[in-house]
């Protein structure tokens, strides 16, 4: 230790910093990795990130394949350059100012109607937009706009493939890092003329403290990565708000009217599904109800009649959807439980447009199930649960859950 200045310097010297470099490259390499992942995840242009903007800012005007107060948007990228709808979407105003003859001529078709300007729309938004709009085009036309159930015409696989792709090419890197490291320094051994340190087997390095370091970050990261994607894919379905076929307003007729939720959705109180009111309950009332608030509102009256007349039904796009796997009655919450729909749905009769109001997920009913004292004391439901009953009257326990007959066992709610 004491002669190490003048001795030349020793292989594993070398070598430990060599595998600095090593280390500090690995690292680098990392967080960039994990800055641009990061980057394209939040910033991309997607056609997710254009569907809440669309909802948000289009939808009160626009539809794919309908006229609206606005043209249908459909292949709307085959008629015009993306520099054209750049310019259009920001400052439909300026463009027509400039003298741009298809602005004009839009304009004019439309009446000289005045699209709003969207001045602080990024490129990327506009892109994202625009790119939702094309996948929608592409979705088979008498599907309404945001579509069947969890399929927006969004693949919301992409994030995850692009994860593992990414975690797939850090592992080979590490890989070949290590292999490389090994040589260099057989490579720095020989040089130097020292023998050969005994090698350790492979398989010690994969239980080294290194390397379990190396494993909890990646676990982290992966599970980081994996809450956050699937919080997104929650977000998604919570106040879902698929177009419909007709304008229906649950606040005009729930609230405004006063309509009881069981004159039109009778099978909530006797069965496992809620239902949709067929067209013949709409025409109890519609038959003498001829317009509505608003000329909008006259012609969807009119698309009622239509839908009468022709004897079609009316093709609602369901809002609300539990994977296939799993098992919920209404009978069982409404009349068993006395759960108020507003509980499950929210402030229905204040709703404009309907939209999915709780997340629908596993935790949602369960902490319910958990929380939430059962109308046990005087409910004919419950009599077969002698023991609970004991206990009730006996003052043993002083509230019953859900969970406590049996509410968060799987079989419960899984076929
Ligand atoms: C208040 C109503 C309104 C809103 C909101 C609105 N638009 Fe428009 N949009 C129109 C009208 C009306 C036209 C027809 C041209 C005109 O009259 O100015 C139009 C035209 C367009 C066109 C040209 C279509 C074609 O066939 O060339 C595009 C593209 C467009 N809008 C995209 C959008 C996008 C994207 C949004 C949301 C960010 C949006 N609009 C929001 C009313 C609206
Ligand atoms: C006049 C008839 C009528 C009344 C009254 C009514 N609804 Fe509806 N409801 C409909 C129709 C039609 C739809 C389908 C169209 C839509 O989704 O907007 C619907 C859809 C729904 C949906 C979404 C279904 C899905 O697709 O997942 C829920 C939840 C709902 N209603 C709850 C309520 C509640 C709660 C009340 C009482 C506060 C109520 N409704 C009152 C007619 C009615
Ligand atoms: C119990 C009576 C009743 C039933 C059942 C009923 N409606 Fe209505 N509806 C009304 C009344 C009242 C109005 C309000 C008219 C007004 O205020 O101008 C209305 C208005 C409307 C409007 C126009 C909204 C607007 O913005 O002006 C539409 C669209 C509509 N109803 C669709 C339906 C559909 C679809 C059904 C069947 C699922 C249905 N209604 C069932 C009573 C009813
Ligand atoms: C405990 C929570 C809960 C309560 C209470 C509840 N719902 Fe639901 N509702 C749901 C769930 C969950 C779904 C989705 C069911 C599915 O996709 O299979 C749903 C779906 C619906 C649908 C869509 C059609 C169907 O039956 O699947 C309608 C309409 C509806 N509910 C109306 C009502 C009305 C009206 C009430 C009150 C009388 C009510 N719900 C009470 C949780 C609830
Ligand atoms: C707002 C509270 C609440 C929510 C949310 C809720 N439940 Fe329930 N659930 C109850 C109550 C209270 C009961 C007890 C009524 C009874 O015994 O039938 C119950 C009973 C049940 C039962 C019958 C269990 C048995 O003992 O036979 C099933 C199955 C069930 N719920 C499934 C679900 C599913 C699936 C969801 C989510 C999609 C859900 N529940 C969401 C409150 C809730
Ligand atoms: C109170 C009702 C309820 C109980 C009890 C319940 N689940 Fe679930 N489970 C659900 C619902 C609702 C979903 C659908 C969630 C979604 O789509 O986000 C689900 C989804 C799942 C999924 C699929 C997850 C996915 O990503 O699609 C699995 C696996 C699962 N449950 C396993 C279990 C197991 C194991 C148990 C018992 C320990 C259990 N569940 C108990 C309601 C329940």
């Amino acid at each position: 230790m004491h002669s190490q200045k003048e001795a030349p310097m020793r292989p594993d010297v070398f070598v430990w910093g060599l595998k600095k470099n090593i280390s500090r490259f690995c690292v680098f390499f990392s967080l960039s990795i994990l800055l641009f992942f990061s980057a394209t995840v939040f910033a991309e242009v997607t056609p997710e990130n254009g569907q809440k903007l669309w909802k948000q800012y289009c939808t009160s005007c626009h539809a794919i394949n309908n006229k609206l107060i606005g043209p249908p948007l459909k292949d709307v990228d085959t008629r015009r350059s993306e520099a054209w709808l750049l310019s259009w979407i920001r400052n439909n105003h300026a463009l027509r100012a400039s003298g741009d003859k298809q602005a004009i001529d839009i304009w004019l078709e439309y009446n000289k109607n005045e699209m709003p300007a969207f001045l602080n729309f990024t490129d990327d938004d506009i892109k994202s937009i625009l790119s939702f709009v094309k996948v929608q085009s592409e979705a088979p036309a008498n599907q309404p706009a945001t579509g069947a159930p969890g399929a927006d015409g969004v693949t919301s696989t992409q994030p995850s493939l692009l994860l593992y792709a990414v975690v797939g090419i850090l592992v080979v890197i590490t890989f070949l890092l290590m292999r490389t490291n090994t040589v260099l320094k057989r490579l720095a051994y020989e040089k130097l003329g020292h023998p050969l340190p005994e090698e350790r087997p492979f398989i010690n390095r994969l239980k080294s403290r290194r390397a379990i370091i190396l494993y909890s970050i990646a676990a982290v990261f992966l599970l980081g990565f994996t809450i956050t994607d699937s919080a997104m894919r929650l977000g998604r379905s919570k106040n879902y708000t698929p177009e419909q076929p007709i304008h229906f307003s649950h606040e005009l007729h729930a609230g405004i009217n006063q309509i009881n939720c069981l004159y039109c959705h009778s099978g909530a109180e006797k069965s496992k599904v809620a239902g949709i009111p067929p067209v013949s309950t709409c025409m109890n009332c519609h038959r003498g109800v001829l317009e509505g608030e608003s000329e909008a509102g006259t012609q969807d009256i009119q698309k009622i009649f239509a839908a009468y007349d022709n004897n079609k039904a009316i093709q609602w796009t369901k809002v609300h959807n539990l994977p296939d796997h799993v098992y919920f009655n209404h009978s069982q919450h409404v009349t068993v439980g006395k759960i108020a729909c507003q509980t499950c749905h929210g402030p229905v009769e204040t709703m404009e447009q309907i939209y999915q109001f709780s997340s629908l997920s596993m935790g949602w009913c369960i902490n319910c199930h958990r929380q939430t004292d059962v109308q046990f004391a005087d409910n004919d439901y419950y009599t077969m649960y002698t023991k609970l009953h004991k206990d009730f009257k006996e003052g043993k326990i002083d509230r019953v859950t859900e969970e406590m007959m049996g509410g968060t066992e799987c079989q419960k709610c899984h076929y």
